[in-house]
C-alpha cells in the first residue's frame, strides 16, 4: 500500500492543509453540469500547486441527493453522475503521483431511505415502539426527528431529512458493516475519512424526551431546533463503544477526523477514538478578537488532548466567508486559519475569495445552502467560468469572484490565491504551539507561534495600535506592510501580519 514516510515531529496531518472539494461543483468533464472525479483528477495540479497535503472529497457514493450525496444508498461504489470506481482509483493514484492524500467522507449516522439495508435490514435501524413518533427529539434541519416509513407505516428516528433514516449504532452488524466499507476504501488506497455527524451516533438508550432550552428563545431560523437542549437525542455517555468500533476497522495509521457538533471542552470521549475534530466554536465566533481567542483557546484545550484540533472557517454548510466575516476581513480569516497550530481545511473557492451565490432555482437544498455550494471558478474568461463546456447547463450557475478566477489571480501577486499560497508556505516555519499576547489594543487578536513568530490581526473596524514584533514575513495587504519590513506599529481594519521576531 501506498504511504509516506512518517515526518519526525508526527503524523503526516499534524499541521497538514487539507483541500475540501465538494465534488459535485469542481470540475465537470462530460457536460452534465455536473461536477465528477475525472473533474477533479484534472484539476489536482491547482491543489498541488496551493501547497495543500491532503484533499477531502464530499460524498460522491450512489444517492439519491436528498441531502448534496449526505443521504448514502450504497457505501462501497460511486454514483455514475460522478463516475465509476475506476474513476475512483485513478484519482487516488493521480492525488499519490502528486504527493497529496486523499480523504473520503463517511457518513456512518445514517443511510439513504433507498439504501437496500433499509428494506432489507430493518432491524439495522432505530424505530419507534409506538404508532408515532417516540418522543420529542427534532431533526437537525427542523421538524419531528420521526417519520413512518412509507411501505410499513412504522416510525423510524432521522437526525437529518426524513430520507436519511438513522442506524441503530448500539448494533454489532451496523459496527461491521460501515466498518467492512471503511476497509474497502482503505483496500483502494484512501488515507483518511472525515467521518459525519458523530455526536449522533448514539443517543439515550431510553430515549427520553430532550429538556426544553434555557435562556432567550431561539433566532426564527433555529425556532425549532432551539426549542430543546439536545442531550438525549445525541451524545450518549457510551459513544465511545461505537467509535472504537470505527477505529478498529481501520488501524491507528489512518486519518479519522470527526464532525462533532459539541463544545471543546465535551470533545474528549471522541478524541480518544478520532485523530482530530472540527473546532467549530471558532467557525461560530464572531469576528471579534476577545470571542475568537475564547474559542481558539478552548479548541485547543479539549479535556486536555492537545494536537487533535482541525480548524476550519467555512465548508460547504455555511455562508462563505466574505458573507459570514465580511468582504473586508478575508484576507486576515485566510491568515488567521493558516496559522494556527493543527490540522487546517480549506473549502475549495476560499482561496479565491468566493462569495455566497443566489440560492438555487429550484432550490435543491431544502435547508438553504445551495448559495454555498456554486461552481469553482477557475476562468472568468471561459463559459461557466471553466467549469462545464460552453453549451451545458450547469447545476448551479458560476459566479463572478471580486478579483477573478484561478487564471487570473494566478498572475496577480496580490491576489487572495496568491495569498493563500505565500501563507501556505510560510505556515511550515512556524515553531509549535501558540501563545496569546495579552498586552494589545482592544479588537487586536495577537498570537506567537514558537520562539520565533508572531501573527497580529485587527478585527475592529478602526485603526488599531499592533505590538511590535520584528519583521514582516506576509501581511494580508503586502503593499501596505511589505514583506522584509519592521512590524508596522499601527493596523488598518481587516488587517494583519505574521512576522519574523
Ligand atoms: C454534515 C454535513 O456536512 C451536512 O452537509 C449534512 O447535511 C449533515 N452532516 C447530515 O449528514
Ligand atoms: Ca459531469
Amino acid at each position: 500500500m501506498w504511504r509516506m514516510s512518517e515526518s519526525p515531529t508526527g503524523p503526516w496531518w499534524r499541521d497538514a492543509v487539507v483541500y475540501q472539494v465538494y465534488p459535485r461543483s469542481f470540475q465537470d468533464t462530460n457536460g452534465d453540469g455536473e461536477g465528477d472525479l475525472p473533474g477533479i483528477a484534472a484539476r489536482l495540479d491547482h491543489v498541488a500547486q496551493l501547497g495543500a497535503d491532503a484533499v477531502w472529497l464530499s460524498p460522491v457514493y450512489p444517492s439519491p441527493m436528498a441531502d448534496g450525496g449526505y443521504d448514502v444508498a450504497d457505501y462501497e461504489d460511486i454514483d455514475p453522475r460522478f463516475g465509476t470506481l475506476h474513476d475512483a482509483d485513478a484519482l487516488i493514484a493521480a492525488a499519490h503521483e502528486r504527493g497529496l492524500r486523499l480523504l473520503m467522507d463517511v457518513v456512518p449516522c445514517h443511510t439513504s431511505i433507498e439504501h437496500p439495508w433499509f428494506a432489507e435490514h430493518p432491524e439495522r435501524y432505530v424505530w419507534s415502539d409506538r404508532d408515532g413518533p417516540q418522543n420529542n427529539w427534532i431533526a437537525s434541519f427542523g421538524g419531528a426527528a420521526w417519520s413512518p416509513d412509507p411501505r410499513t407505516g412504522r416510525w423510524y428516528l432521522h437526525s437529518f431529512y426524513p430520507e436519511q433514516p438513522d442506524l441503530d449504532w448500539r448494533r454489532e452488524d451496523v459496527r461491521a458493516a460501515v466498518g467492512q466499507a471503511l476497509r474497502f476504501w482503505l483496500e483502494r488506497g484512501v488515507d483518511g475519512f472525515r467521518l459525519d455527524a458523530i455526536d449522533r451516533l448514539l443517543k439515550d438508550p431510553q430515549r427520553r424526551d430532550d429538556p426544553p432550552a434555557e435562556g432567550p428563545p431561539p433566532p426564527p431560523e433555529h425556532a425549532d431546533v432551539g426549542t430543546l437542549r439536545q442531550v438525549m437525542s445525541r451524545n450518549a455517555p457510551d459513544i465511545g463503544d461505537a467509535l472504537h468500533a470505527l477505529r478498529a476497522a481501520v488501524g491507528d495509521d489512518t486519518l479519522l477526523v470527526g464532525e462533532v457538533y459539541l463544545p471543546a471542552a465535551q470533545l474528549a470521549p471522541y478524541l480518544a477514538h478520532v485523530d482530530c475534530a472540527f473546532a467549530f466554536e471558532l467557525l461560530h465566533a464572531p469576528w471579534e478578537a476577545a470571542a475568537m481567542r475564547t474559542a481558539i483557546a478552548a479548541a485547543l484545550d479539549p479535556g486536555g488532548a492537545a494536537g487533535q484540533v482541525a480548524w476550519v472557517l467555512s465548508n460547504h454548510d455555511f455562508p462563505r466567508l466574505p458573507d459570514r466575516v465580511g468582504a473586508d476581513n478575508v484576507r486576515a480569516a485566510a491568515l488567521l486559519a493558516l496559522t494556527l497550530p493543527g490540522a487546517v481545511f480549506v473549502y475549495q473557492g476560499d482561496e479565491l475569495g468566493m462569495a455566497d451565490g443566489p440560492g438555487g432555482e429550484p432550490p435543491r437544498d431544502r435547508a438553504g445552502r445551495d448559495a454555498h455550494r456554486h461552481p469553482m471558478l477557475w476562468d472568468e474568461t471561459a463559459p461557466h467560468g471553466g467549469f462545464t463546456a460552453a453549451g451545458a447547463e450547469p447545476w448551479l450557475p458560476a459566479i463572478a469572484v471580486d478579483g477573478g478566477g484561478v487564471a487570473q489571480q494566478l498572475s496577480r501577486p496580490d491576489s487572495m490565491l496568491a495569498l493563500y499560497r505565500d501563507l501556505i508556505a510560510a505556515r511550515r516555519a512556524l515553531g509549535p504551539g501558540l501563545e496569546f499576547l495579552d498586552d494589545v489594543a482592544d479588537g487586536v487578536l495577537a498570537y506567537r507561534r514558537g520562539p520565533d513568530h508572531v501573527v497580529v490581526i485587527n478585527t475592529s473596524n478602526v485603526p488599531r495600535p499592533a505590538p511590535a514584533a520584528g519583521v514582516v514575513v506576509r501581511a494580508t495587504h503586502a503593499k501596505r506592510h511589505p514583506a522584509g519590513t519592521p512590524s508596522p506599529p499601527r493596523l488598518g481594519p481587516g488587517e494583519g501580519f505574521l512576522a519574523n521576531l
